[in-house]
């Protein structure tokens, strides 16, 4: 397998600010602690940290995160002047860049699963965990991690998460090469985040977003901390919530949770194929 070639990355960046500076590391704890660790520091906006492995990969809720070799594991510094309702707009914008990149650059019809998972064909190839420091209601800073399943082996993964994931290289039937894929994200992701900073208008109203998001429309369960919720997602809010109409036609805004998308619960039960 390739390894991802810092100095091509630098060489192929159009960016200002975002990923000049550039480290790449065999194995870290995870990209996001150490973004976070040196954000602590001082560090400033657009610090990029990638590496091959990662021994304590964190998902969204503290759950593990596998992160064998073959992966992207990516954790990019935003400094950005937003007050903490403008959070999910990013997380969501981040689902934008990468599903636009993977469709347009790759030919792949992905898909968002309401805030930020990337799918294809119901199968999840990427997830975004954002972490932010904040003083009250102001984002000091904010660090974005990127997982997206590429080249690695489907064994490596343990049973019962198998056969719901997919990755680049089993949709595509190559092997992908990183540095490309990594330089496509950052230029793309800088042009759309300067786009975002000076729109003044949620990310919600973008119209690429109503092809984009498989959830809408569809009856879902949510899992959220404060309990679980069936009904249908019937729209985002500005601030990017999930509005679900519950089953007694009350509407219930949800900032958090782990959507499942009924019709596939019934096929995986062997239920009805809908
Ligand atoms: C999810 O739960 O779907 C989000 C997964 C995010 C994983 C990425 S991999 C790079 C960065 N470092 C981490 O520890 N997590 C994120």
């Amino acid at each position: 397998m390739k390894d991802l070639s810092v100095e091509r990355v630098l060489e192929g960046l159009s960016t200002k600010t975002i990923g000049r500076s550039l480290e790449s590391y065999d194995v870290v704890d995870s990209t996001n602690s150490m973004v976070k660790r040196r954000a602590q520091e001082g560090e400033e906006e657009g610090l990029v940290i990638v590496a091959k492995k990662q021994l304590q990969g964190r998902g969204r809720k503290g759950r593990e995160w596998c992160s064998q070799e073959g992966g992207l594991y990516l954790s990019l510094l935003l400094r950005p002047s937003l007050v903490i309702d403008g959070i999910q707009q990013l997380n969501i914008l981040v689902a934008i860049v990468l599903s636009q990149l993977l469709r347009k650059e790759y030919s792949l019809p992905v898909t968002i699963k309401w805030p930020n998972d990337i799918e294809y064909c119901g199968r999840k190839l990427a997830g975004i965990l954002t972490q932010v420091a904040r003083d009250k209601e102001q984002c000091l800073f904010l660090v974005m991690g990127l997982g997206l399943n590429v080249n690695q082996m489907k064994e490596d993964w343990p049973d019962p998460i198998k056969g719901q994931v997919t990755t680049l290289r089993e949709e595509l039937k190559e092997e992908i090469d990183l540095t490309i894929l990594v330089i496509s994200f950052l230029n793309r992701f800088e042009e759309e985040y300067r786009k975002f900073q000076l729109r003044g208008q949620s990310i919600v109203e973008d119209p690429r977003l109503v092809d984009l998001i498989s959830t809408l429309g569809e009856d879902v369960r949510i899992e959220t901390l404060g309990g679980r919720f069936k009904g249908r997602a019937v729209r985002l809010t500005k601030e990017g919530s999930l509005v679900v109409e519950l089953k007694d036609g009350i509407c219930r805004e949800f900032f958090e949770g782990d959507v499942t998308i009924v019709r596939r619960i019934e096929e995986i039960e062997g239920g009805s194929n809908g």
